[in-house]
């Protein structure tokens, strides 16, 4: 098969397209024909660092979509021919891949086998950190940073889904307007209001925050009596100053989770809680395919500079076959 391997640490240039043997599914796992790969970016931050950090090749790519060619022993769900979109843990950028049958979903009503593969990675993520970690309670307020991010729409439509008022921030006023188009109650360009004093009477209980840094004291002030902030990156840097007063006095917690090293039984339970909760929602049209670019696989170079110059809303995909 054709697949996208990151060659060393570096720029979008140490991606190169290679002949590699097809993978042969373990018992438990499924083998998949990939029709899409989404992009994440933690892609990006694979080939600058090399997530083994010792600048082993390997195949990026956390979330396909695509149909079941084969399957190993002790599968029962799954069947030759199914389509399926899945979360894996690395090894989408191919033409196939094996991945746990517990880690496949179907391909929701109303969506293509191709849209499909935007949702796994960002899906799960915000399920995990948004309900599960912060219990985001009926009626609560919910801030996401990096609003038109592939996490920051997902979390976006999710909530108005389920009904919380959500906020969010983003770079741009044209960003900015497209999250209010997604159901936000107040976007802000966190480049030219300061996000703090507009959002300080808006009452927040959860923030899903990719950004960490300078970001975090605002953030920490935002927050009401028993607020949850959950990290799920640091963009802005690793380093925060936090007022340990004010945690004590509003009873805060403090969180974060990185999907991605979690293990495979982990995974399959949260995909079946997630198809269970979030998939008939997003049946009934709670998100809508938000893809802003498509590129063959030759082009993963473009692809994956799209993302890092932060042009993008929403989802980027690799169309493989
Ligand atoms: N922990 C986990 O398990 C997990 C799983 C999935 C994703 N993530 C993280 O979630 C984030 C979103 O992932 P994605 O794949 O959806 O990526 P993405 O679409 O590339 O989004 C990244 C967003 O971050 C914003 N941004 C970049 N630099 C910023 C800065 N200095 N300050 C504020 N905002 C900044 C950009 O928007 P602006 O133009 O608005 O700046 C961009 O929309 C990433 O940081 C990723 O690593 C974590």
């Amino acid at each position: 098969m054709k697949a996208i391997w990151i060659t060393r640490k570096g720029g979008p240039e140490v991606l190169e397209l290679r002949d590699t043997p097809d993978p042969i599914p373990a018992p438990g796992e499924v083998l998949i024909r990939v029709k899409a790969a989404g992009l994440n970016r933690s892609d990006i931050y694979s080939r600058q660092s090399n997530s083994y950090g010792n600048d082993r090749p390997e195949i990026p790519g956390l979330e396909i979509s695509g149909t079941i060619v084969s399957c190993g022993e002790n599968v029962s769900r799954w069947h030759p021919g199914d389509a399926v979109c899945a979360l894996i843990t690395g090894g989408g950028y191919a033409e196939y891949a094996a991945v746990p049958a517990g880690q496949c979903l179907p391909i929701p009503n109303g969506w293509t086998i191709e849209e499909a593969a935007s949702l796994p990675e960002t899906v799960l993520t915000v399920w995990s950190n948004v309900w599960i970690t912060a219990k985001l309670r009926a009626g609560e307020h919910l801030l996401v940073h990096g609003g038109s991010s592939g996490i920051g729409t997902t979390a976006i439509q999710l909530a108005v889904a389920m009904g919380n008022p959500v906020y969010t921030t983003a770079g741009t006023d044209e960003k900015c307007r497209w999250c209010e188009s997604l159901g936000a109650a107040r976007a802000v360009n966190y480049r030219s209001e300061d996000f703090e004093s507009v959002l300080k009477d808006a009452g927040i209980d959860v923030i899903l925050d990719m950004t960490g840094g300078d970001f975090t004291p605002k953030n920490l002030r935002l927050l009401r009596q028993d607020g949850r902030l959950v990290f799920i990156n640091a963009m802005r840097g690793k380093e925060a100053t936090i007022d340990l007063p004010g945690i004590m006095s509003k009873r805060l917690v403090i969180t974060g989770s990185m999907l991605k090293p979690r293990s495979a039984a982990f995974k399959a339970e949260l995909t079946a809680d997630v198809e269970k909760q979030v998939w008939p929602l997003i049946a009934r049209g709670a998100l809508r395919p938000l893809i802003y670019a498509s590129f063959p696989l030759d082009r993963v170079a473009e692809a994956q500079q799209l993302m890092e110059s932060n042009a993008h809303r929403g989802k980027i995909l690799l169309l493989v076959s």
